[in-house]
């Protein structure tokens, strides 16, 4: 059943159009915004003071970032947006001389520079594997053993995203960790997609990744610009800060001290230097929000709107690139439009906006829905869907 959200983005959303894009960037509910706004105004007023107390109120945030993702605040940073947490993670961590560092033709463009990026400057490796025989997976097993053939013996790291930004698919990341430890194998993860839209649970059910990395500006609906990185205890004392700055050490600034405990990893990756805090303010409201809803309504919800356009695209024999197996979004080959045309993300000539990310080889069409989308829009843009596959309009 639809449950319908749109009173909780009405002071913002433009509704002259159906954005099912909402995989680039997710639309903030109200409140989020409004925070944002007003912690400018607040900041602005004294900006010693903004600067000087931000700490303690940080903290707090990440501890509560800490109980949504179920990890432990002292394991997160924070940043901006997943493309720096991973360049955090990546540039940070040593490999072994002549290493391999093994990705897949799947992943984000952004961040497969970042691993060319340390391969020159560490005179690492780098392999890119196809991994299409996934599409043809339809068990956890048989989606690890397609990676872990890819596996040789020079390799030393996996980057990995946990759902594909092409295709929607979900890698069982805790299966994979499991079998990349016992081949000391570093597991780093690109969540980009996965919070907001997965359950996370880095105490259990994901504890034995290696390295993770998630934006909160997308599906978790967060301000832009706010993300974070998760490590490992066991690799959290030899991962490089890039950045140094004030809590780098042991010896930090009184203030700063209410941040994380001096010298302990959540302190050395704090950006202690001047910055805006609005977005990781606003991050408050965004948390609260999911707390309101209650996160399992959320993501169901979510479920729901992807459910309602598979289902009908699928009545009119439309189907999604990932079908076997458990898929996040909705990714279909552009061939299965042959009428549509594009402008910038628009099909021509109507209200939709859609995703159109590559594969290699093909030009994708996604579907990315949220909670702000009403049955109503979905019922609109499955037609403008099913008269782009028989040409019935006339673009
Ligand atoms: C899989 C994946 N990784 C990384 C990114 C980069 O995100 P950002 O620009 O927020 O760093 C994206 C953005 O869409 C993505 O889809």
């Amino acid at each position: 059943m639809f449950q319908n959200f749109s009173q909780d983005f009405a002071s913002y959303k433009d509704t002259s159009f159906i954005n099912l894009n909402n995989g680039t960037l997710g639309l903030c509910p109200s409140v989020v915004i409004d925070q944002q706004k007003a912690e400018l105004e607040i900041f602005e007023k004294n900006t010693s003071s903004g600067y000087g107390d931000a700490w303690a109120r940080l903290w707090r945030i990440q501890q509560g970032l800490g109980d949504f993702l179920n990890a432990n605040p002292r394991d997160l940073f924070l940043r901006p947006n997943v493309t720096l947490a991973l360049n955090e993670i990546i540039m940070g961590l040593n490999l072994p001389a002549n290493s391999e560092i093994l990705t897949n033709t799947f992943e984000y463009g952004a961040v497969v520079n970042i691993l060319k990026h340390k391969c020159q400057r560490d005179d690492l490796s780098l392999r890119s594997e196809d991994f299409s025989a996934l599409y043809d997976c339809s068990t956890d097993e048989a989606v690890v053993e397609v990676i872990l053939k890819a596996v040789s013996a020079k390799t030393r790291m996996l980057l990995i995203s946990h759902v594909f930004t092409g295709n929607g698919l979900i890698v069982p990341l805790a299966k994979l960790a499991r079998e990349l430890r016992k081949r000391n194998i570093l597991l780093v993860v690109d969540g980009a997609h996965a919070p907001g839209l997965l359950k996370l649970d880095f105490k259990q059910e994901i504890h034995e990744v290696d390295f993770y990395a998630g934006n909160l500006h997308k599906w978790f609906m967060g301000p832009k610009g706010t993300a974070f990185g998760w490590v490992h205890p066991d690799h959290q004392s030899t991962l490089n800060p890039q950045y140094g700055s004030w809590t780098m050490s042991e010896n930090v600034p009184a203030n700063m001290a209410s941040f994380a405990p001096p010298g302990e990893f959540a302190s050395r990756m704090l950006w202690s230097h001047s910055q805006s805090f609005t977005a990781y303010y606003g991050l408050e409201a965004a948390l609260s929000y999911w707390t309101h809803h209650k996160a399992d309504v959320i993501r169901q919800q979510i479920q729901v709107r992807m459910k309602y356009l598979k289902d009908s695209l699928a009545d009119a024999g439309i189907f999604a690139l990932v079908n076997n197996y458990n898929s996040a979004f909705l990714c279909y080959n552009v061939g299965e439009f042959p009428h549509a045309q594009f402008q910038g993300i628009f099909l021509k000539d109507t209200p939709l906006q859609v995703g159109l990310p590559r594969l290699p080889g093909a030009q994708i069409l996604r579907l990315t829905p949220h909670i702000h989308n009403t049955q109503e829009e979905l019922s609109k843009a499955v037609q403008i869907l099913k008269d782009h596959r028989t040409g019935l309009s006339k673009v």
